[in-house]
């Protein structure tokens, strides 16, 4: 597998910069929570969303819709101190911008502000593109995200696959939406290969994939799920690129045997009465 980092570019990229990606070299996104995880992804990828799976997989909630402005802020801000080049978008968490545009923009201007995002996400198609709009027309960059919505786990009826057979148009209808309100790129979730690939072709904006094919523009994961670090379950679309979950287990199960037998710490990491201070 190839380790060679992205080129580093003067500037941080722009959402402008990856919608004029459109059709051209895959736009590579993954999530990150933190700042040492954002230094990594920063020197690979060209997006890091700060998600709202950050409740899930750094919280332990049960969904994500327990997440808050407040939380997407504290991760945002500690995802931008570690990015020199990638863009960054954070996630409109759930009840944050439904109520109607002005609601949204309120959330939005305050996660952009106290963040450095240079755009955000949120969920929903048809319904939300009036909002989207809304946002686009006073200066806030949209990544829309449609077919499998996870905020609205509930309505869908839990985490299916989106777009098969007559729901195609459903899911069709909100891609165009979005796209026609002025988001700079969408997220397809969990939509079938046909669609996702008729949706690439005929959208102006760029696709970006997680569990929709490699027909996309780009592709998203969560960082936790591709370093096998979230094993609570498994999507069938992640790959597991590590298993650094088993290897902190490995690495805890040993320092916790080490010092019930005495081994830690040893010689090395104690301190005389004299000599070095560190
Ligand atoms: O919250 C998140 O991490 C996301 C990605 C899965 C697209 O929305």
């Amino acid at each position: 597998m190839s380790a060679t980092p992205a080129p580093a570019p003067a500037r941080r990229l722009m959402p402008s910069d990856l919608a004029a990606r459109k059709g051209g070299d895959p736009i590579v996104c993954l999530t990150a929570y933190t700042t040492p995880v954002a230094r990594i992804a920063d020197r690979h990828c060209d997006l890091v969303l700060v998600g709202d799976s950050v409740g899930m997989v750094l919280h332990g909630l049960p969904s994500t819709l327990g997440v808050s402005v407040e939380m997407m802020v504290m991760h945002g801000a500690a995802v931008n101190r570690g990015l020199d080049r990638a863009l960054m978008v954070v996630d409109m968490p759930f009840g944050s911008y439904e109520a109607g545009p002005e609601q949204a923009f309120a959330a939005a201007a305050r996660i952009m502000r106290e963040t450095g995002a240079g755009a955000v996400k949120l969920e929903g198609g048809v319904a939300m593109a009036p909002t989207i709009a809304f946002l686009v027309a006073r200066g806030i960059p949209v990544m829309a995200h449609v077919g499998l919505t996870p905020q609205a786990v509930n309505t869908l009826g839990g985490y299916r696959v989106q777009g098969r057979g007559a729901d195609a148009d459903r899911v069709r209808a909100d891609a165009r939406a979005v796209a026609e309100a002025g988001a700079f790129a969408v997220v397809l979730e969990k939509v079938s290969e046909p669609l996702a690939a008729a949706l690439t072709a005929e959208l102006a904006i760029p696709t970006i994939g997680i569990g929709a094919s490699a027909a996309c523009d780009g592709q998203v994961l969560v960082i936790d799920d591709m370093l096998g670090m979230f094993t609570d379950f498994r999507p069938r679309f992640v790959r597991r690129y590590a298993e650094l979950g088993a290897a902190a287990e490995e690495a805890v199960a040993a320092y916790a045997a080490d010092v019930r037998a005495r081994r830690f710490p040893a010689a090395e990491h104690v301190f005389a009465e004299t000599g070095g201070a560190r």
